[in-house]
């Protein structure tokens, strides 16, 4: 297995393009929870970056979301899947206009382009894995922040139906795709998308997501989806991320 220090991006991330584009993703979003995380990285570049765009760091342990998500998922979802976006992105980007801007631009400027699909669908995997992580922490679940929890019972009746709600969503994306609690103007939604697809391209601000492609799960829960979903919502999720989010 390759542990996800072995691709940690503090020895070879370009910290001033990594601020640079996880600021955007932040104001874009509204990414309070994470755009907070990357302010704390201290670590300057010790080697040159390979491109414009790098690998986040994990805001925990790959061993932190132990037992619902395994350091043996975490070190191929973060460690491979989520890298090679990065490093996909970087080849796709390099030498055109696009390696200039902000994750967030990327996302924006691809959406729905067919001569894009190929960055679009790396640069929105990217955007999609770097607010999953933030999603998540040890110890998550139970109730979330007041704020957030009258909202949820003004759109869903209860909190306890907002989160049936998201585990229908995880549930009912056919194939590989994403389930979100998002904000559609003022009112809370909860949407599913399909492969690298996001609500930031349908206007809405997403506020938390759970990844249902099965590299996510598949290592710890095979086919069992629901118990993946069920075991995210009950025990990580980041509830007070999301309601950073509402900022
Ligand atoms: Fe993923």
């Amino acid at each position: 297995m390759t542990r996800i220090d072995d691709n940690a991006p503090a020895g070879t991330m370009d910290r001033r393009r990594f601020l640079l584009g996880a600021a955007s993703l932040a104001v874009a979003a509204g990414l309070g929870g994470l755009s907070r995380q990357v302010g704390a990285q201290a670590a300057p570049p010790a080697a040159p970056t390979a491109g414009p765009f790098t690998l986040m760091k994990l805001p925990y342990a790959d061993s932190a979301l132990d037992p619902v998500i395994s350091a043996n998922t975490i070190g191929f979802h973060y460690g491979k899947h989520h890298k090679g976006y990065v490093d996909n992105l970087n080849k796709l980007v390099a030498g055109t206009e696009l390696a200039d801007k902000p994750l967030a631009t990327v996302v924006a400027a691809t959406a729905g382009n067919p001569d894009k699909v190929a960055i679009f669908n790396n640069a929105a995997q990217v955007w999609n894995h770097d607010f999953y992580w933030a999603s998540l922490k040890p110890g998550g679940g139970g109730e979330p922040p007041a704020v957030l929890g009258k909202l949820m019972e003004t759109a869903f009746g209860s909190v306890a139906a907002c989160k049936d709600e998201l585990k229908k969503a995880a549930l009912g994306q056919f194939g590989s795709g994403w389930a979100w609690l998002a904000l559609d103007g003022g009112k809370l939604v909860v949407v599913k998308t399909a492969n690298a697809d996001n609500p930031t391209t349908k206007g809405l601000k997403p506020l938390l997501t759970i990844d249902v492609w099965e590299h996510a799960y598949y290592l710890d829960y095979q086919n069992r989806r629901a118990d993946y979903a069920q075991a995210v919502i009950d025990k990580l999720l980041n509830w007070g991320f999301a309601a950073g989010n509402l900022a």
